[in-house]
C-alpha cells in the first residue's frame, strides 16, 4: 500500500466516519457562525475522500454548490454516485499537480462558478509536499468576503492523565514517523501557514477534542479516531522490517503497550485532550 492508497482503505473510511462523528461538535458552531444569515454560498471542499462528510456538513440550505476535490478517480466516483447532484459536484484531481488551477477553472466555468465563499480542508494539509503553495494557489479562488476553514492535527497539544508510564508520549513519537500518518504537528503550523500565504484576519477557534471524566463514549471514539490505525500501519510496513529496525521497535513497542495505552484512555476516569486545530482566516 503506497502512502496514498491508504485513504481507499475500508479500515480508513470507518476511521473517519468516527473522526468525523467526534468533530462535529467542534466544527458545527464555527460554521454556522460563518454561514448563519448568509444564502447561495458555494463551497469548496479539498481532499474530500468518498463524499460523506462533504455531503452531511454543506447539506443546508444556505449553500447552493459545493464542489468537492479527491485525489482518488475511484473515491471521488463514489462520491459522485452517492451524493453527486445538482448542488454537489465531485471531481478527481491531484492538487498538488502543476495544471491544478487551470483544471479547477475548466471545471469552474462549466459549472458556472465564479469563485468560492468557503473553502474547507481537513487532514488533507498534513498529508501534502507543500501545504503553502496550495494555500496561495487556492486564495485566488475565493470569493470577496470568502473565509476558508482549516481543520488538522497538532500531536504536540496532546494530553492523557493519569499515564504514569508516558504511554501517550511513547505513542506519538512512533506515530510521527509513520509514513502514512502525515505531518502530525501541521495543526501547530496552519496559523503560520495561512499568514505566509496571504491570508488575514487568522483566527484558533479551537485547539484540543477532549474527554472528561465519565465522557466514555468519546473516548471510544477518540481511541478509534487517533489510535486505532498506528497498528494497522505498522502490519501493513512488516515487509520493510528487515531493513527497519526503527519498525521493529515500534511494532515491539505497540504489541507491549498498546493494550494498555487503551486501557487508559477508556478509563472512566481518564481525562484526554486531543490536539485538532480549528483555524479560519479570509482572503484579505
Ligand atoms: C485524512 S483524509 C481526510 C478526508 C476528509 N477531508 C475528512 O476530513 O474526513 C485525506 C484525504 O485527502 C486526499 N488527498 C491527499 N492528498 C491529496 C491531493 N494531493 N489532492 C487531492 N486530494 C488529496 C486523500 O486521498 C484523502 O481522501
Amino acid at each position: 500500500m503506497s502512502g496514498m492508497e491508504v485513504f481507499q482503505d475500508s479500515n480508513e473510511r470507518h476511521r473517519l466516519t468516527v473522526q468525523n462523528r467526534l468533530l462535529k461538535q467542534y466544527e458545527r458552531p464555527v460554521l454556522s457562525r460563518l454561514i448563519s444569515g448568509r444564502t447561495g454560498l458555494r463551497v469548496l471542499d479539498v481532499g474530500c475522500n468518498d463524499g460523506s462528510k462533504t455531503a452531511e456538513w454543506f447539506s443546508c440550505g444556505n449553500v447552493e454548490r459545493v464542489v468537492g476535490l479527491e485525489y482518488h478517480e475511484e473515491l471521488a466516483a463514489e462520491a459522485r454516485r452517492c451524493h453527486g447532484n445538482g448542488k454537489f459536484v465531485f471531481m478527481p484531481c491531484d492538487v498538488e499537480s502543476e495544471d491544478f488551477p487551470e483544471r479547477l477553472c475548466r471545471a469552474m466555468e462549466q459549472w458556472k462558478i465564479e469563485a468560492f465563499d468557503l473553502l474547507y480542508l481537513s487532514f488533507v494539509l498534513m498529508h501534502l509536499e507543500n501545504p503553502a503553495l496550495l494555500l496561495k494557489k487556492l486564495r485566488r479562488f475565493l470569493a470577496p468576503g470568502g473565509q476558508i476553514i482549516v481543520v488538522e492535527a497538532n500531536d504536540s497539544a496532546s494530553k492523557l492523565e493519569p499515564d504514569p508510564h508516558c504511554l501517550l508520549k511513547g505513542f506519538l513519537d512512533i506515530l510521527s514517523c509513520d509514513p502514512y500518518g502525515g505531518d502530525r504537528q501541521c495543526g501547530k503550523t496552519v496559523p503560520e501557514l495561512l499568514k505566509k500565504s496571504g491570508y488575514g484576519n487568522i483566527s484558533v477557534e479551537s485547539m484540543t477534542v477532549d474527554a472528561r471524566e465519565g465522557e466514555v463514549r468519546k473516548k471510544h471514539d477518540i481511541f478509534e479516531s487517533f489510535f486505532s490505525y498506528l497498528p494497522q500501519d505498522l502490519a501493513v510496513l512488516r515487509q520493510k522490517e528487515a531493513d527497519d529496525s526503527r519498525l521493529r521497535d515500534s511494532r515491539k513497542w505497540i504489541e507491549s503497550n498498546y493494550g494498555e495505552l487503551r486501557k487508559l484512555v477508556l478509563s472512566e476516569r481518564a481525562v484526554i485532550s486531543m490536539g485538532i486545530s480549528i483555524v479560519t482566516a479570509s482572503g484579505e
